[in-house]
């Protein structure tokens, strides 16, 4: 999963406050809101070098944790899937992200099911995979709903249960980067789970990360073409696999987001048009702005259209 288009929303509330979604929010330290901005700012311009275009949501008050745009939805092709919150806090982010995506020029569907959006909610492999994290802040439901509202039958969607809450978020602990990447923390999921996701991913592609580096959010990192952006303090050991597979770390200091149980990746949402590419036969239309794609199936080649 690389990164091209996003939307970020600025941490103007940004706060941790009396109320606790996830194991980290134990209000250890106070948020330093300049820093906070500082650091994101630096997200933001980490972005910008990288050629990722972004979007902005405005922030809205009393909305804490609206700076965690991850968490407002999912988007394939021209379909905006919108979270609808577990976390009662967060609950009224969902309007706002309806009004983005209507405004924006997507088809947008709120969701009736509990599900928190690219928090838990994440494609790898073109797109062509989606994996559902589940058993904290998502209902293992939202699959069949998520389902219908995608209905292409080349998505392969997996459920994965999280069952440590440490890892309350899929994207806390499973990060899928470059074409066929993975970045993972096995303590994270039951036995089953961890089977789907070898039965996908070989496993000399995933880089399996260490309890330290995991609780310092290794896997809330964001992938963009031979970058990736990570919080810090990680080991070398971590830094040195990456090197390896020709991956520099561009290391982000979210230590205040930290506080509330987020990092680099929390803070963006995929909103690209974009749908499964097998990276084969691309055509473009007049415009220039459809292309299709040319998939497999049982009746002969098919072209699907995608967006661009
Ligand atoms: N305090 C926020 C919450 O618990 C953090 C969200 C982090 N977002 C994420 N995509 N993991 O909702």
């Amino acid at each position: 999963m690389i990164f091209k288009e996003i939307l970020l929303c600025k941490p103007k509330y940004f706060d941790v406050i009396h109320y606790k979604l996830n194991a980290h929010m134990i209000m250890k330290n106070k948020v330093n809101y300049n820093l906070a901005i500082q650091q994101w700012r630096s997200l933001e311009e980490n972005l910008l070098n990288n050629n990722v275009k972004i979007n902005y949501i405005k922030p809205k008050k009393n909305l804490v944790d609206m700076v965690f745009s991850a968490n407002g939805g999912i988007v394939f092709e021209n379909k905006a899937i919108v979270s609808n919150f577990r976390a009662i806090p967060r609950k009224n982010e969902a309007k706002y992200y309806v009004n983005y995506f209507e405004n924006n020029g997507y088809e947008t569907f709120p969701m009736i099911t509990e599900f928190e959006g690219a928090g838990d909610g994440l494609f790898s492999h073109n797109k062509s995979q989606l994996w559902i994290g589940h058993g904290f802040r998502t209902d293992i439901d939202c699959k069949n709903e998520i389902e219908d509202i995608i209905s292409n039958n080349y998505l392969d969607i997996n459920t994965l249960k999280l069952v440590n809450p440490n890892w309350y978020h899929l994207d806390t602990c499973f990060c899928p980067f470059g074409d066929n990447n993975l970045l993972i923390y096995e303590g994270a999921f039951d036995k089953q789970s961890l089977e789907k996701i070898y039965n996908v991913y070989n496993e000399k592609d995933c880089i399996k990360v260490s309890y330290e580096d995991a609780m310092n959010f290794a896997c809330n990192s964001i992938s963009v073409p031979n970058n990736i952006i990570i919080g810090h303090c990680f080991s070398n050991n971590l830094k040195k696999k990456l090197k390896d597979i020709n991956y520099n770390t561009i290391e982000n200091n979210m230590s205040e987001f930290l506080l509330s149980g987020g990092s680099t990746k929390c803070c963006v949402l995929d909103i690209e048009k974009k749908g499964i590419n097998i990276g084969e036969e691309l055509q473009y239309d007049n415009n220039n702005n459809i292309y299709y794609h040319k998939m497999q199936s049982s009746q002969g080649d098919k072209y699907m259209p995608d967006f661009i």
